[in-house]
Order: C-alpha cells, then structure tokens, then sequence
C-alpha cells in the first residue's frame, strides 16, 4: 500500500544518518515544517517541504491530511517488565498508610509475589495480560519496545516468561527485544545460598535460553541486598558467552558499583541512576554505555530523580525509558515519562524527544529500523492532535494529543 500524509504542521526528527547523541546534539530536532511523508509497503520511503512535492508524489490517491498536526516517529520504550501476572495495587494503598517492606511482603507484595503468582499463572493467561498491555503501550505511541524476564526466579518461570516474549514478538507489529533477568532477586529458596541460584542461572537457565533463542540480552539487578558487583560480573559473563549483550539495572538505591561493571563489560545500557557521584558520571561519560533513565519509578517510589543535566552536561549518552512493571512504574505511557523528565529532571523537550526515539532505539541495537525520520526505516509513526509547538507536548502533561498511530504505515486502530 502508498499512502501520501500531506500538510504536516512540523515533521519531527527527521534524520538522515543514525548517530547516537550527546550533549548539544541531544538538543537538536531536526524538522521539516508544512512537510508531506511518502510510506510505501511500510517503509518510510521519502518526505520533503509541501512548495517542492513531485508530481507523482501527489498523484497518490490514499491521502492522510495532516493539516495543524505534527508527525514524531514513535516512542522507543527500551526497558520494561512488561510481562507480569498481577498488579500490586493493594501494595500501593499499603505503602501510602506507612506499612513496611516486611509488612507488604507478608500481605503479598514485592518481587517475589510476583513470582509466586506467576509461577502459578498459565502461560497462555500470562501471554494474553502481557498482550493486552503491548497493545495500550502501542496506542498510547511505543513503537519498540524491550521486555524483561524476572517474575520467574525459577527455571520453569524464566522460560516460561521468556517463551511469552518470544511469542509477542512473533505476533506484535512492532520490534520487540527480550532480555534474560533471571538475576532480578533471590528465590526464597537460596535466601542462604547465592551461589547456588546464580548457579542455577548460569548452569540450567542460560543453556536452555541460547538453545531456544529466547533472549538478546542479559540483566542483572547490581544493589546492594540483592546482586553484587562481582556477583553482576560473573553472571552478564556467562550471558556474554551466549552472545547476550548486558543490559543491566545499576544505581538505583545506591552506588552499587553496577555502572563500572557494565562499562567495564561494553555494556548496551546501564539503567535507572538515581545515585550517581562524580565518578560514576565520568565512567558512564567515557563509554560507549548508553544511560537509561527511568523518572516514572523514581516518581512512584518517591526518590530523588535522575541527574539528568549532570549525566547530559558530562557527555553521557542518555535514553529515556517506562520501567512499565507492578512493584515500581505501573505505567508503560511514554508521554507522561517525556513529560516528566521535562518538569522534574530539566530535560528540554528536544532532549527528551531524542532520549525517547533514537537514543532508544540505540538502546535496543534498533537504530536501523526505528526512531527516526528517515528513508528506509519503518513507518511507525504517532500523529498528533492540533497542537501549536513540540514544546506543547510536555507541557500539557496528562492530555492524551494523540490522534493517531501508524504502525508499518497502517493505522493502529484498524490492526
Ligand atoms: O526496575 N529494580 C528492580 N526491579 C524493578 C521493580 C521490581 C518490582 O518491584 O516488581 C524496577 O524498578
Ligand atoms: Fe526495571
């Protein structure tokens, strides 16, 4: 199919090469204003200023106006939880009344609730929840998006969320990366015996995952009370001899040595950095490590957000991301992050546009296919409400300005 979108107020990110920005390029949006866009067969195939459209550009009779519209390509969304059998809504009410951790876990909270009630959940039941959240993140304008294991902790649960990413992303229209995190806690089980799980990982789980190719990369939850530095080390290692790239949760709750270890592995991605010092910055500056941040756990869980302008300033490569879970970001809306990490982090909307498509996309090693504006790539695309500025966007956090999302070029509601 051609369809012909016409009258763009502002076509957003248009790029011609793939580079992953920093610093001053981060602030940058390229844009064609009063711009048409060519999508053949799912492709981006051309685009241009509406004084100069060809003639047999505008002979194609399946029309899109866009007239007072903006186009933006579609949210990368590069760290999620996306799978999980349960909500923890109770857990929410309990901590607003001062319960402790031990009290929520004993009243069903916490990580390893969620891995009770997944391990006794379906995994047809389990693939039909996690499709249905896939198919509100698509409309709300995530266009990629990575999912995470982590609610198993047991052989049989890993592969059993695993094997429910694999088949989202057999029959999602949209690119899904899956990454192994079998190291997120420590089953009840090995409460007294790390290393016997962390042997469990890497022994059982990992060979079957490599064999059955259920994941692209491997992650491991650097905190103190939960995986060590050396423990992090030894465990992305044993995923790096698979071919698993680490993508790795560090320095949420402290300085938990997780940024230097993913560098010092050529990490993909090194995220959440809520607790960062001066060396950390400069570590995660000097590396082709991309920074994650992800301001709507940090908001949730009442902390202290991520330095954004501090890691940005130093020449970080940053992205932005959900965190979509239960525990922690019950919302996979990337509208609402950008604008967050516009109003509490200081990231001008350019800067968090970009963190949120193209250094996202980088984040997932999808560069090529998503995230920007540019020939080749595919066409998924949010198409806004009339709105007067980019800048508009944030601003009017909690709006819902979108009017429409094409996904290979075909409108997401008639999918
Ligand atoms: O990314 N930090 C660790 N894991 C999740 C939250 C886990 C949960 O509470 O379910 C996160 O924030
Ligand atoms: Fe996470």
């Amino acid at each position: 199919m051609q369809t012909l979108v016409k009258n763009i107020k502002q076509l957003v990110n248009v790029r011609e090469e793939n580079i992953l920005l920093r610093k001053e390029q981060l602030a940058e949006l390229p844009s064609i204003y009063n711009a048409w866009l060519f999508i053949d067969n799912g492709i981006i195939a051309e685009y241009g200023s509406m004084e100069h459209i060809p003639d047999a550009i505008s002979k194609i009779t399946h029309i899109i106006d866009a007239t007072y519209k903006m186009i933006l390509p579609t949210w990368c969304d590069s760290h999620t939880h996306l799978v999980f059998a349960a909500p923890r809504e109770a857990e929410f009410v309990d901590k607003i009344k001062g319960l402790s951790y031990a009290e929520i876990a004993a009243k069903g909270g916490g990580i390893l609730n969620s891995a009770a009630k997944l391990n006794a959940m379906s995994e047809d039941e389990l693939y039909r929840l996690a499709k249905q959240r896939l198919n509100e993140v698509i409309r709300l304008g995530t266009g990629a998006i990575e999912i995470k294991s982590g609610y198993g902790l047991s052989v049989e649960g890993e592969l059993k969320m695993l094997r429910v990413i694999k088949k989202l992303k057999e029959q999602s229209s949209i690119p899904i990366k899956s990454t192994f995190l079998g190291a997120h806690t420590y089953p009840s089980a090995f409460k007294e015996n790390h290393q016997g799980y962390i042997d469990l990982i890497i022994d059982e789980m990992l060979p079957i995952i490599a064999k059955e190719k259920l994941a692209d990369y491997i992650d491991v939850f650097c905190e103190y009370g939960f995986f060590s530095a050396e423990e992090t080390k030894t465990i992305c290692e044993a995923g790096m001899r698979y071919g698993l790239k680490p993508k790795i949760h560090a320095n949420q709750l402290n300085l938990s040595g997780g940024v230097e270890t993913g560098v010092a592995l050529g990490a993909l991605s090194v995220d959440h950095l809520e607790t960062m010092d001066e060396n950390t910055i400069n570590t995660l500056a000097t590396s082709n490590t991309i920074g994650t941040l992800l301001p709507t756990a940090a908001f949730f869980l009442r902390m202290a957000f991520q330095p954004a302008r501090k890691l940005i300033d130093a020449g970080c490569a940053i992205a932005l991301a959900t965190d979509f879970n239960p525990g922690s970001s019950p919302s996979g809306n990337m509208n609402l992050m950008v604008a967050m990490s516009c109003i509490q982090m200081k990231m001008l909307p350019e800067e968090a546009i970009n963190a949120a498509t193209i250094n996202g996309a980088f984040a997932m090693e999808l560069q090529n296919e998503v995230g920007s504006i540019t020939k080749g790539k595919k066409a998924n695309l949010i198409i806004t409400k009339p709105i007067p500025s980019i800048a508009y966007l944030p601003y009017s956090f909690g709006s819902n300005l979108i009017d429409e999302v094409l996904i290979n070029g075909v409108s997401y509601s008639c999918l």
